[in-house]
């Protein structure tokens, strides 16, 4: 039984839609920060005696959609390794529980990096992505720390996420606002396929978020907080103009998503250098020097309470335990 360990991320350029559904290609190169806080520890066993595929997350056998998704994971390295047994799979989620934030990026990720493992194939980062990709498209960035681009690529083979920057040494870090911990009503995968398939905005999506590409990883690499966090909350919120532009049109954003969004717009002009950015939920996440975190989350207070802010860092990696 092997057991790997990966780290959530969260993508300052967003990917948004799918060009191959099944293969998972996304449309556009997406550009994420590894987080320090929230992972997961996943353990696989490829047993003879298992009859079929056992599941569990968090100690309860996994139902619904993920289903579905794992056993494609499990499929292509049994297919790969020549293993033709079935898997026991015990995943745990080091993620707060009132944290609504999505757990497939790392869940994914580290299954990719137990399940080659437990089947005795030795993989390289690079192809460990291109598996994680097959569970979660997020999945493929968290294989590595820090900051990450996954290249949509072509096939399956030339889309694969590495890293721009694995150690980040310099002052960036993210408060995470809980707002609304219940699942989401629109799944990201749902999500993105209603704006691909109906939205008068999706080109122009695309169009930007390819150009931001070059501009954020310069940004990264020259450590200039203020243009890659306007580039990020630029990519967010065009990723939710997207939305509103769908038929039916719909929103991740609740009433307090756009209070904090304000608040962060209202910090900025007071010279705070503090950006938005939200993924396929209400919550936001807000990119900051870790100098500035305590007079941001005083100032948020005033919109949530103290239990509602998670400072993280950057993260690392994969790793086995
Ligand atoms: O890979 P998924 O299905 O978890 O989709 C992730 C979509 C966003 O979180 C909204 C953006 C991203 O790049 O992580």
């Amino acid at each position: 039984m092997i057991t790997a360990r990966a780290h959530t991320n969260i993508a300052f350029l967003k990917y948004w839609g799918k060009k191959d559904v099944k293969l998972i290609l996304p449309y556009n190169d997406s550009i994420s920060l590894t987080l320090d806080r929230f992972y997961t520890d996943t353990s696989v066993d490829f047993d003879q005696s298992l009859d079929h595929d056992e599941i569990f997350v968090d100690e309860k056998p996994l139902t619904g959609s993920g289903v579905k998704r794992v056993k494609n994971v499990l499929d292509l390295v049994r297919h790969l390794s020549g293993i033709s047994n079935f898997a026991k799979v015990q995943s745990t989620n080091h993620v707060p529980s009132t944290a609504g934030l999505a757990s497939s990026a790392s869940a994914f990720a580290a299954l990719a990096a137990a399940s080659t493992k437990a089947a005795g194939l030795n993989l390289s980062n690079r192809q460990l992505s291109i598996i994680a990709r097959h569970g979660s498209g997020s999945a493929s960035r968290s294989i590595f720390g820090g900051f990450v681009q996954w290249h949509a690529g072509h096939d399956d083979q030339s889309s694969y996420a590495e890293p721009i920057q694995e150690n980040v040494d310099w002052d960036i870090n993210l408060i995470t606002v809980l707002i609304n911990t219940a699942q989401k009503k629109v799944s990201s995968t749902n999500g993105m396929q209603s704006v691909v398939e109906t939205s008068p905005f999706y080109p122009a999506w695309v169009k930007n978020a390819q150009a931001d590409v070059k501009p954020m990883k310069t940004a990264i690499l020259n450590q200039n907080l203020a243009t890659l966090g306007e580039l990020a909350e630029q990519s967010a919120m065009r990723m939710h103009a997207t939305t509103f532009g769908a038929v039916p049109s719909f929103t991740y954003f609740q009433p307090q998503t756009l209070a904090i969004l304000s608040a962060v717009r209202n910090m900025r002009k007071q010279g705070v250098e503090c950006y938005s950015t939200v993924d396929a939920g209400p919550n936001v996440k807000i990119i900051c020097a870790s100098s500035d975190n305590e007079f941001i989350m005083h100032e948020l207070n005033q919109i949530v309470s103290a239990k509602q802010l998670v400072v993280c860092k950057p993260g690392p990696g994969i790793t086995y335990l």
